[in-house]
């Protein structure tokens, strides 16, 4: 311990407990100074370091510091990167509730590696003080406190994996505020605004726009299938490329960008259809990415496509039986309009790889069935590489975005049979629907090395806790990320 407790000067003193018997040295030395209050809280069954407990006690007289929040952290030995980065969560809300200005956070007692420590924490700050609050008439956001950090060991480390971490949990907010941000508002036309505005030139990002008369030149029949169910509101294949390596080929990030999901004319039920302007929030976890990737200048050429377009029921919409043919040549029978993210993704795809990537991952709200499989603590993951699915099941662990991965079986194509086309939109049967879903996207990628995730499941959290806040997730941007940067 570098500098005594008793002095630290911030109005809160922010320290670690796990689950013992006694008081920790920290907390002992504190509790000296605060003449028994702390152990006559342990004594009165306090103070047990049950993960997720925050105590918070009044200390100015026996600290410098005016509050002293005691942080449960559980039992040592299940005491993982998740672990705190949720509590940080946890505390970085409390923080702004208490209406803290500048906190100190002791990490001297917490065991892990330094630099991931660092990344952690800063992502749980960051990404537990979220709030979407851009469309009250009367703002209720707060201010955040200024953290400060006492580590005796490797700070330089700790201070280089919460630098990372600030731009990771920066840009999960940035694909949340995208998601969350109402149909009427999030169009097209307006995340192309969006792209311009955060893409200058400086940021080594290029922004090229794929608008219907390019895209029906190109043959994307699929792309504009959906879209023409909304003339209002006009498509765009967006387009980021970020080439470093001057030469050489890129790997592509897919997003669907359907950025309202009415269903079309196979119309969904009302309940919660509002939950559908999120059904870009694959586009927008793309988006976010690159953000990051103008931050970060990862050393690999990134391309990066949004499929952009409302899926609506106008006269002119598409109608079950449609026969369309997509981008590479292959038709596909419409069955089920509401079967609209594996069309715009399928020229999305065809389109990557036209564009000679060398391996594709899309990432798509894309079946319901996924949480009937999963839930919402999961997303799911297949492809055609085993290898490409182990580095982002592995990069997973670490970054805390749950996948788990599905199959990919060849007879799943069977229950994607047509009477008069090359394949339907959506099989008859509920069977396996993330996975006939991913074998409908297969069609369309060649040999070409890829990877499909379906983060329906993940998409929305109806509560807040630990660094998850109610409301649209920003899930996936920490899993791209991680990819980027492997
Ligand atoms: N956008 C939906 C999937 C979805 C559902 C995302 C719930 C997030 C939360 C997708 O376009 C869809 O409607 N899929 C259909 C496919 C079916 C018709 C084969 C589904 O899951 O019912
Ligand atoms: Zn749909
Ligand atoms: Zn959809």
């Amino acid at each position: 311990m570098s500098k005594s407790l008793v002095s630290v000067s911030t109005q809160a003193l922010v320290l670690f407990y796990f689950e013992d018997k006694k008081l920790s040295k920290s907390l002992e030395e504190c509790d000296k100074a605060l003449k028994g209050i702390l152990s006559g809280l342990k004594k009165d069954g306090g103070l047990e370091g049950k993960e997720g407990r925050i105590d918070v006690i009044h200390s100015k007289n026996g600290l410098k510091a005016s509050y002293l929040l005691v942080v449960g952290c559980g039992k040592k030995d299940s005491f993982t990167h998740e672990t705190i980065r949720n509590l940080s969560g946890n505390i970085s809300r409390r923080l702004i509730d208490l209406h803290i200005k500048t906190a100190s956070w002791h990490l001297d007692d917490l065991t892990l590696d330094p630099e991931s420590l660092g990344k952690a924490v800063a992502e749980g700050i960051v990404m537990g003080a979220y709030t979407c609050d851009d469309y009250r008439s009367k703002s209720e956001k707060k201010a955040a406190p200024s953290h400060s950090f006492l580590i005796t060991k490797e700070a330089k480390k700790f201070e280089k994996g919460y630098a990372l971490g600030q731009v990771v949990g920066d840009s999960v907010n940035v694909a949340r505020d995208l998601a969350n941000m109402p149909c009427n508002f999030f169009t097209p036309t307006k995340a192309v605004e969006i792209a311009k505005k955060s893409f200058p030139k400086s940021s080594g990002v290029t922004v090229e726009v794929i608008d219907a008369k390019k895209a029906k030149a190109l043959g994307m029949n699929l792309f504009l299938g959906v879209a023409q169910g909304s003339p209002e509101q006009p498509p765009a294949m967006l387009v980021l490329r970020y080439e470093p390596l001057k030469g050489k080929k890129p790997v592509a990030l897919v997003g669907k960008g359907v950025t309202f999901d009415s269903g079309g004319i196979s119309i969904k039920p009302s309940l919660k259809m509002s939950e559908m302007k999120g059904d870009m929030s694959g586009a927008a976890a793309v988006m976010a990415t690159m953000m990051a990737v103008a931050r970060l200048k990862p050393k690999k050429n990134i391309l990066a496509i949004m499929a952009l377009t409302e899926n609506m029921p106008s006269g002119g919409a598409l109608k079950p039986g449609d026969v369309i043919t997509g981008m590479n040549g292959k038709t596909v029978e419409i069955i089920n309009t509401d079967a609209e993210g594996r069309l715009v993704l399928a020229d999305a795809l065809a389109y990557a790889v036209s564009q000679n990537a060398t391996q594709l991952i899309d990432i798509a709200t894309l079946t319901g069935a996924c949480s009937i499989a999963l839930g919402d603590v999961a997303s799911a993951v297949l492809g055609n590489d085993q290898k490409l699915v182990d580095l982002l099941l592995k990069n997973s662990h670490e970054t805390g975005e749950r996948l788990w991965q599905l199959p990919l079986y060849d007879e799943y194509f069977d229950y994607m049979k047509s009477e008069v086309a090359d394949m339907i939109n959506a099989s008859e049967t509920r069977l396996a629907g993330t996975c006939t879903g991913a074998i409908f996207l297969k069609q369309f990628v060649k040999d070409t090395s890829w990877a499909h995730l379906d983060i329906a499941s993940m998409m929305h959290f109806s509560k807040t806790s630990g660094y998850t806040v109610k409301g649209m997730s920003g899930v996936g941007v920490r899993n791209l990320i991680a990819y980027v940067l492997s």
